[in-house]
């Protein structure tokens, strides 16, 4: 994105606890660890009313708005709605953190290139759901999230960054699942903070950070790229 001296804009939408969102509002904050987000979020939206999320936002004074998927007749309608809500705010990034929603072509044509996901998995391995407990069955060794630009495919974007995690032999889907969040918090506002200094974008469908092509796992995540 082009720089300029106002903090980036982000649209953070989720569907639930929003922990990962909680880790964008502890980095606009300040350092959270992870090294500050210079970016303001300018609003979160979810489309489930009982999203804990929703308390997070309204607790860090941050605008937040429930656009119920459930009181349109298609998805294609939602999506329009959504995006037409998301467009009110001129967000410079997308985020969809926890948003457990399938989106139209058409919703991500709208926003491409600046529309970002996680997904708690090695990626490209296990898209979609249930991705803990697969990574269990198969008695793979690592776990991990990836954050990815959002394309029409389900989970199929280009990679940006991917975080692992070892399982353990007494692990089940929770405490893996638990594990995996906690390097999901350290990596999701590092590539938002990528993207809002201009160090990172899609073209032709690549993710480009620092001018360098990324392959498909995108950048492995450790401390040094923290920053
Ligand atoms: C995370 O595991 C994320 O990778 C996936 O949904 C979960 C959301 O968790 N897409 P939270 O709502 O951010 O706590």
């Amino acid at each position: 994105m082009a720089v300029t001296n106002q903090p980036a804009r982000l649209v953070v939408l989720i569907s639930g606890g929003g922990s990962n969102l909680q880790s964008f509002i502890d980095a606009c904050g300040g350092d959270n660890g992870t090294g500050r987000l210079d970016a303001k979020i300018a609003a979160v939206i979810s489309n489930k009313p009982d999203a804990k999320g929703l308390e997070r936002a309204s607790q860090a004074g941050i605008l937040n708005i429930m656009v119920d998927h459930r009181a349109f007749d298609s998805r294609e309608e939602f999506d329009a709605n959504l995006g037409d809500v998301i467009e009110s705010f001129d967000p410079d990034l997308v985020i969809l953190a926890g948003f457990m929603r399938i989106l139209t072509t058409d919703f991500v044509n709208r926003f491409i290139g600046k529309l970002i996901n996680i997904h708690p998995s090695l990626l490209p391995a296990y898209p979609g759901l249930h991705t803990h407990q697969r990574a269990l069955d198969a008695g793979d060794a690592e776990a991990g999230a990836t954050v990815h630009f959002v394309t029409p495919e389900l989970d199929g974007g280009p990679a940006i960054l991917q975080a692992k995690v070892p399982i353990l032999a007494d692990d089940n889907a929770t405490s893996l699942a638990a594990r995996v969040l906690t390097v999901e918090h350290k990596i999701y506002p590092a590539v938002a903070q990528w993207f809002c200094s201009g160090r990172l974008q899609m073209t032709n469908g690549q993710a480009i950070l620092d001018n360098e092509i990324l392959g498909q796992t995108g950048r492995a995540f450790s401390q040094d790229n923290e920053r």
